[in-house]
């Protein structure tokens, strides 16, 4: 197709600041619970350098700007702002920030901020983390905190990254509930204050921010059956349900899902939600959705617990009698066993754009690998194919489908330390010389994907 994306379209990419910042003590920062984790596997570094990003953030945003980079996509360390988490502010972290967003702003690249990835402060987890009614409170002072010092100019903020990921296989990204006496009770109580967080968090910034945007950005897979046997197909619709649209349809029309909600009930789960905490849910309504885009998934119907033990973003358990995830077989996988599926990049966005009606954003769509640095070039063909046909599909989304996209910011700007597979699997456009626990040179090289996406970005996706 030769037309090109819409004018304005935030061409753009993503990190967190746990996994790229590294400074994980440094200028007053408190520790995050990613920083204290215990259940780093075998082989697989830790946090506390990652790409060296907090020294080093001058020299990434020049290399992002000769990318061409519209827009940024990053997170704010709650605990190098607040070190505890509430109370006591941290003047140097505000002042990190400030600079990195001026830095942006000097090459026109939009600052688009995401609240919390997955690095709950440590002082916070102590007091009892998300399962504290408590953080409620505590998470509206941070976003206010935030407002009130970036707001004038920042318009663009993503409120909690991936919900859905940390009810659903929280074990890797922050959720330890090991001690749990009902675990799923635990998990929905934990997801409702995240949800009432989300929800004066973006009360707060429609009050503060003038012109600025909010919304979520959960993890969303199209659900394929396995069969068309109308069983699967009803196991399609509950995964569907309990991985997408519960944490969607909350947030957008202030409702609970009512298929969610009875599975609740009647395993013995439901959490209390009282007729204040309901309002809030109905005032907080986003402008926008953001979602992050890896895979899609299978489902089929199944009678049988899933015993096996949670695998990762992309590998949800059963619910006996409700869904059970499958592989599909149509699919060709990345080198971590990712599946890969452009053409269900298009059906999500579609199936989002049908639901909510409310203008989109990708803040995640990548692929990890083993890159290696020869003679100064990384070639990265394989990114390029993914991004390619991926893209390809978001093009047919906008201009056959009508689907309103408004950015696309895939994962990673730069190479950085994965969830839970370390930094052997990259994602960046820019090379990172560092091993999982050799540091080496820690310099940045751009890969030959930067080149690919500098000019499709130059070209606004004309030639796609
Ligand atoms: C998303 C997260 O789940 O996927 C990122 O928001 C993460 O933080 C990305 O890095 C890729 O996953 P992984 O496990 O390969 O790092």
């Amino acid at each position: 197709m030769k037309n090109k994306f819409p004018n304005n379209f935030l061409w753009g990419a993503s990190t967190s600041a746990y996994q790229v910042e590294g400074g994980w003590n440094q200028d007053g920062k408190g520790p995050s619970i990613q920083d204290v984790r215990t259940n780093i596997p075998e082989g697989t570094t830790d946090f506390k350098i990652a790409s060296d990003h907090y020294n080093k953030w001058q020299e990434d945003v020049t290399l992002m700007a000769e990318m061409g980079l519209k827009s940024y996509r990053f997170s704010i360390s709650w605990s190098r702002i607040m070190p505890l988490g509430y109370g006591e502010i941290n003047k140097e972290g505000l002042k990190f920030y400030k600079n990195l967003i001026k830095e942006l702003k000097k090459y026109n690249i939009e600052p688009i901020i995401t609240m919390y990835h997955f690095d709950l402060p440590y002082g916070l987890e102590k007091l009892g983390g998300w399962l504290n009614p408590d953080i409620v409170q505590y998470f509206e002072k941070y976003a206010e905190t935030l407002y009130t010092h970036f707001g004038e100019y920042v318009k663009y903020w993503l409120t909690i990254n991936e919900q859905n990921v940390m009810i659903l296989f929280g074990e890797i990204v922050g959720i330890d509930l090991s001690k749990s006496e009902n675990k799923t009770k635990d998990l929905y109580k934990i997801n409702h204050h995240m949800m009432l967080a989300q929800a004066k968090a973006i009360i707060k910034c429609h009050k503060i921010v003038k012109n600025g945007l909010i919304g979520p950005a959960p993890n969303i897979n199209p659900v394929y059956a396995n069969s068309n046997d109308p069983i699967d197909q009803i196991a399609a619709f509950n995964m569907r349900h309990f991985r997408n649209w519960f944490y969607l349809d909350t947030c957008v029309f202030g409702e609970y899902n009512k298929n969610v909600i009875n599975y609740l009930i009647k395993n013995n789960a439901m959490f209390q939600i009282t007729d204040e905490e309901q309002k809030i849910l109905k005032e907080g309504k986003p402008d926008f959705i953001a979602f992050n885009y890896y895979a899609s998934s299978t489902a089929k119907f199944t009678l049988e617990e899933d015993f096996e033990s949670i695998a990762d973003q992309q590998k949800i358990k059963s619910l006996k009698g409700l869904y059970h995830q499958v592989k599909n077989d149509n699919l060709p996988k990345t080198q971590f066993g990712w599946e890969i599926d452009p053409l269900g990049f298009r059906i999500v966005l579609r199936e989002l754009w049908d639901r909510y009606n409310l203008p989109l954003m990708i803040t995640e769509n990548g692929i990890g690998g083993y890159d290696t640095l020869e003679n100064g070039v990384v070639n990265d063909q394989y990114r390029i194919d993914y991004y390619q046909l991926h893209l390809a599909e978001l093009k047919k989304a906008i201009l056959l489908d009508g689907v309103n996209v408004i950015g696309y910011n895939p994962w990673s700007a730069i190479d950085l330390v994965s969830t839970h597979e370390g930094v052997k699997k990259r994602y960046g456009f820019i090379f990172v010389d560092r091993d999982e626990f050799d540091l080496k040179s820690l310099k940045r090289y751009p890969k030959k994907s930067f080149f690919w996406y500098k000019k499709l970005i130059a070209e606004n996706g004309e030639n796609l």
